[in-house]
């Protein structure tokens, strides 16, 4: 039987934008309980009440820079006093999505920039293991809980340019697959969601706000929308208990490779 969302508390990290804005609107369609996360506090403020309109049971927004330890930790203990509050009917977080993270820059090796590259180790990698070692308490063993990482079809192939990003996601993708032999046994779900070319806010944060350049990148294409990855995240934590969905690698369909993008139209 497909796994009830509503008033389960979920998490989801990076939700002031794109996939994570999307998934906040679509688990609070669900009736969930939503604990919002990012660095732009403005931006999850309209995220939070448009998930509240669409059906939230309850939807709360703080501050988080999955870069930094303390930010997780203040986040972590923000949301335990959410959860665990005498009047919450259920005392426990049934999703986790560790959805922050992205790419900056296209540099060669040659040319990669300190900046570029830790920034994308530190959201990518470190951010996924910090959050999930901080949250895992508040996670119930046996209760069709699941935790959820974003990952991408970088971490499964490579380009030029993508040298960082592409290790940054190839290493989300061993990390949840050490999480789910780590948790053999606790009745925990781990997956692991790798889109494609998708439609959000990553060209303009790869491309340091050149929005020119960003939107070149889906001209003539058919991206994935938000939206799309969105009832994915809800259609894997509304899987019957017992089924994990371990890792899913989804495309748009007219594109085969990271570049190998079929253009319908120009222009
Ligand atoms: N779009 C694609 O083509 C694509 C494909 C495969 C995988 N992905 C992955 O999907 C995830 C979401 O990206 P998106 O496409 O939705 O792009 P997006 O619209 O740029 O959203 C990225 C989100 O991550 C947050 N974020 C970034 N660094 C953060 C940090 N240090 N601490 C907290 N939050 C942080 C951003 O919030 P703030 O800036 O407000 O902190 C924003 O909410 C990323 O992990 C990305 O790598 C994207």
């Amino acid at each position: 039987m497909k796994f009830s969302l509503k008033n389960k508390w979920v998490l989801i990290t990076g939700a002031s934008s794109g996939f994570g804005a999307a998934a906040a609107r679509a688990f609070g369609r669900e009736g969930a309980k939503l604990l919002l996360g990012a660095r732009r506090v403005d931006r999850l403020k309209k995220v939070t009440a448009e998930a509240r309109k669409a059906g939230a049971a309850e939807a709360h927004f703080h501050e988080l820079n999955v870069s930094k330890t303390p930010s997780v930790e203040t986040f972590v203990a923000w949301a335990t006093e959410k959860i665990r509050n005498p009047k919450s009917e259920i005392r426990s977080l049934h999703v986790l999505i560790n959805n922050a993270g992205g790419a900056h820059g296209l540099d060669t090796i040659a040319e990669g920039k300190d900046a570029d590259w830790e920034e994308m180790i530190q959201s990518n990698v470190l951010g996924v293991l910090r959050m999930t070692r901080a949250a895992l308490p508040l996670i119930p063993r046996d209760a069709g809980a699941s935790i959820i990482n974003i990952g991408s079809a970088a971490g499964h192939t490579v380009y030029e340019g993508g040298a960082a990003y592409c290790a940054a996601k190839a290493g989300e993708l061993q990390i949840t697959r050490t999480l789910r032999h780590e948790l053999f046994g606790a009745g925990i779900r781990v997956s692991t969601v790798d889109p494609g070319l998708a439609e959000t806010e990553f060209s303009l944060v790869r491309f340091k706000g050149d929005a020119a350049r960003a939107k070149k990148l889906y001209e003539g294409a058919h991206p994935l929308t938000a939206g799309d990855i969105a009832d994915i995240l809800v259609w894997v934590a509304s899987r019957p208990p017992h089924v994990n969905i371990d890792e899913l690698l989804v495309k748009p369909v007219d594109q085969v490779g990271i570049s190998k993008v079929y253009r319908r139209k120009s222009g």
